[in-house]
């Protein structure tokens, strides 16, 4: 007797199976006839492991135009912005704006989220108000907090300082942001120091590294380096990275061998990085985004991630990871058929592995966590971002959705669709 069976639902990587789950995981990926709670019929449809965004700000999301836009698109702009609005508001409607983005995340079968907070606040109110959502969501969403000196570990007064109480407060990951530090030297400093933090307390790091145009801005080489003599190793991933679309070739040629060495995992946020990036240019404008494709050639772990939904940074969003992939493809210009697979590798498994989350994926024993969606590949599902007919955490149907099928009525002839632009 299972909690639930979903019916003969097509898995990524084109197998077709029924799946059982009970207590809360997956017990049996057979043909199955027996007795369940509930049968969920997803026949002919996609059948993921849920989607995971290992780089969100939970702590500012929604709060666009508050208050005031962000006029020229800028990070540095966006920062001082957020600066303004950190100190008017409240815990309370940090905890809400937060809470009504992990329900469209929920509904979107977004389940795992790493969010970075930022302890630059002496009263650490963004801290406590995650720290309270991480609670009520911990049912059906896995949500891991990243300590992050937002205006720089040294170049903020009291941001070491008030960075620590927070890791003490219970955060998960250590950031940093050390290209924002006053100098390269201060940037590499902070690395190490953050390493430092990180290996003693035994907690995983993932910074904001190089999201910059600058091709000398060179922290990653640091950051990989402090992995391996900490013995970091598979633990510290570094987001952003878009310095490295600007650096000069043979560089790069000595740089992703130490990355790939170091296990260091990337994150690229191609929604922001095309939008904040490239501004001081003319034309040609780069596109600020990092090398995805160069670094996969080289074993790295790369991830899509989101980066922002509506606050001084990016004035859209909808919390859809396959939103995320869609833009990243585009920009890396991803456009092979197994690329555009990866692609939703990117934000499902490779995501997992970067959040280093137990028990993820679809297989006997892991966690019963799955969405169904209306399309019948991973490629036709980057291609529609189609409805998420249903969502399941952790053995619990947690939010259906209903097929966005049009309703043609053509003078003259049949209409040759049903379903919205499905291809089977
Ligand atoms: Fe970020």
């Amino acid at each position: 007797m299972f909690n639930i069976i979903v019916k003969g639902g097509t898995l990524p990587d084109g197998r077709v199976t029924d799946i059982g789950i009970k207590d809360g995981r997956i017990a049996a990926m057979e043909p199955l006839e027996a007795e369940a709670g509930e049968v969920i019929e997803a026949t002919g449809d996609l059948v993921s492991p849920p989607f995971v965004d290992p780089h969100f700000h939970l702590d500012a999301t929604l709060s666009y135009g508050t208050p005031r836009i962000n006029a020229s698109g800028t990070l540095l702009e966006g920062i001082g912005l957020w600066g303004e609005l950190k100190l008017v508001m409240t815990t309370d409607e940090m905890i809400a704006r937060a809470l009504s983005y992990c329900d469209w995340a929920a509904s979107m079968g977004l389940l795992a989220i790493r969010s970075h907070v930022d302890t630059c606040d002496d009263t650490l109110k963004g801290v406590e108000a995650m720290l309270e959502v991480r609670e009520q969501v911990k049912d059906y969403i896995d949500l891991q907090l990243v300590a992050f000196p937002q205006d720089g570990l040294y170049r903020d007064r009291t941001a070491r300082e008030n960075t620590i109480r927070a890791l003490d407060m219970g955060l998960d990951v250590v950031g940093g942001i050390p290209h924002f530090e006053r100098t390269m030297a201060d940037g590499a400093a902070s690395v190490r120091d953050l390493c430092e933090m990180a290996a003693e307390r035994g907690l995983r790091v993932d910074m904001h590294c190089d999201e910059s145009d600058d091709p000398m801005s060179r922290h990653i080489e640091t950051l990989a380096f402090e992995a391996q003599r900490l013995g970091l190793q598979g633990r510290v991933n570094a987001s952003h990275l878009t310095s490295m679309h600007s650096m000069d070739n043979y560089y790069v040629s000595k740089l992703l061998p130490l990355i790939a060495e170091a296990q260091v995992s990337a994150v690229a946020n191609p929604l922001i990085n095309i939008m904040i990036q490239g501004r001081q240019d003319t034309f040609p404008k780069r596109r600020g985004m990092t090398r995805v494709k160069e670094m996969q050639a080289h074993g790295i772990t790369v991830g899509w991630g989101q980066d922002c939904v509506l606050d001084p940074w990016y004035s859209l969003g909808t919390a859809d990871m396959l939103d995320v992939a869609f833009m990243g493809m585009h920009v890396a210009q991803m456009s092979a058929p197994d690329e555009m697979a990866r692609c939703f590798d990117m934000v499902t498994q490779a995501n997992a592995a970067i959040m280093g989350l137990p028990d993820y994926g679809l297989h006997v024993g892991a966690q019963g966590s799955l969405v169904v969606l209306d399309a019948a590949n991973p490629v036709e599902a980057l291609r529609l971002r189609p409805a998420r007919l249903c969502v399941i955490s952790r053995g619990r149907v947690i939010s259906r959705n209903s097929r966005m099928d049009a309703a043609l009525n053509l003078p003259g002839r049949p209409a040759t669709i049903n379903r919205r632009h499905r291809t089977s």
